[in-house]
């Protein structure tokens, strides 16, 4: 595998433990925002789904920063509220809400509904000189009555895995690690090594 850095572009910290625990197997060189010299505004996430916006994030920072860039997009899809938040999880309520404000709000939405089927899907995309892979996860759960468990971000409090029955929040942080959407499309990417490696390779030779 040729060592050209990545650049991870996220700037979540939870994400960025998660997914540099997920890649390290991998031993790519890997870069964040945070190590840039220059900082990049984030771009607008207008696409209309998980991997238009991890695409547009990806194709975003690599053309900033002239590396290959590798972004991720993902989100909680609620069945019986027709897939939302979707591709508004981060905003969802409102821009400001913090992270149990903002659960607390998708609670009360789902206050009367019974069916809480719910689903965390994360597309990963990688990005360079016009060029693109992408990869696919998800988890499915459901939405618990109330939240439980400090640990993880965003929803996981109110997301019940089905095989413990606990909360991702509950759950510690390796044992989602092994099982979140993340780590499935961590895992669809690392079956992908020798694409990746032939993708970077085109650009290593002149
Ligand atoms: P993104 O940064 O545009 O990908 O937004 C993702 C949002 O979806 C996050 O801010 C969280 O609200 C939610 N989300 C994504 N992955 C997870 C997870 O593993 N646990 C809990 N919430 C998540």
């Amino acid at each position: 595998m040729p060592n050209l850095p990545i650049l991870l572009a996220t700037s979540n910290p939870g994400k960025i433990r998660e997914l540099g625990a997920i890649l390290k197997p991998l031993n790519l060189t890997l870069l964040t925002l945070a190590d840039l010299k220059d900082q990049y505004p984030p771009p607008a996430e207008t696409g209309a789904d998980f991997l238009a916006n991890a695409l547009l994030k990806a194709r975003y920072y690599s053309d900033q920063s002239h590396l290959p860039a590798l972004a991720d997009d993902s989100g909680l899809e609620v069945k019986a509220l027709n897939g939302e938040p979707g591709v508004h999880s981060a905003r969802y309520g409102g821009e400001d809400l913090g992270d149990l404000k903002r659960s607390a709000y998708l609670l009360k939405k789902m206050a009367n509904i019974a069916d809480r089927k719910a689903r965390f899907r994360a597309v990963l995309a990688l990005a360079y000189k016009g060029q693109s892979l992408t990869w696919s996860g998800e988890l499915v759960g459901e939405i618990a009555l109330e939240a439980k468990g400090e640990n993880g971000f965003g929803y996981d409090p109110i997301f019940i895995e089905p095989q413990s029955g606990l909360t991702l929040a509950q759950m510690p942080l390796e044992a989602k690690n092994r099982i979140s959407h993340r780590a499935r499309a961590g895992e669809a990417l690392s079956l992908d090594l020798a694409k990746i490696a032939a993708f970077l390779g085109q650009f290593s030779q002149g």
